[in-house]
């Protein structure tokens, strides 16, 4: 598929927004890889080429529905917005509000900024963080109270 500016993306996935997987356990190492093998995926459509940085997002749902992020950036620059709000923004839209767990991918493993913590904390609680870099070989856990220690709201 060839977009307006005539770029296109080779690994595009079909129905990049819902991919069901009701088998991930997060007990297991294995599936935690795989929530951000996701959200490798989603990276991989990331549209940031103004800050040639490409973040991806895969959250996980109660039911095992993974809803992906990535950011999008804009000519307009105030209107880019980071993956991780693409994906939580795109969840609460069609209906999910409970959730098991967020993986967050970039090349430095960066951790989320401001604004996305506090949208993390209002909205998906107490649930495991996992960042990885884009190699997806090792991640570190968080939880949202030590991201966002003093939230409002
Ligand atoms: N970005 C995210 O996607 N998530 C964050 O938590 C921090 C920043 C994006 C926004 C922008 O497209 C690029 O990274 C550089 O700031």
């Amino acid at each position: 598929m060839t977009n307006r500016l005539g770029s296109s993306n080779p690994n595009r996935i079909p129905k990049i927004t819902k991919t069901k997987s009701k088998k991930i356990n997060l007990d297991k190492e294995k599936d935690i890889k795989s929530l951000i093998k996701h959200a490798l995926k989603a990276q991989s459509n990331s549209k940031s080429k103004y800050s040639n940085f490409a973040v991806g997002c895969s959250l996980l749902c109660e039911d095992g529905t993974i809803i992906y992020g990535t950011n999008i950036e804009s000519a307009a620059y105030p209107s880019t917005l980071c993956a991780e709000r693409v994906a939580i923004y795109s969840a609460l839209s069609q209906g999910y509000s409970n959730f098991k767990a967020i993986a967050i991918v970039s090349d430095n493993a960066a951790k989320p900024c401001g604004s996305c913590r506090q949208i993390i904390y209002e909205y998906l609680g107490d649930i495991p963080i996992y960042i990885s870099d884009s190699k997806g070989s090792k991640h570190s856990t968080h939880i949202i109270k030590d991201l966002l220690p003093y939230p409002f709201g």
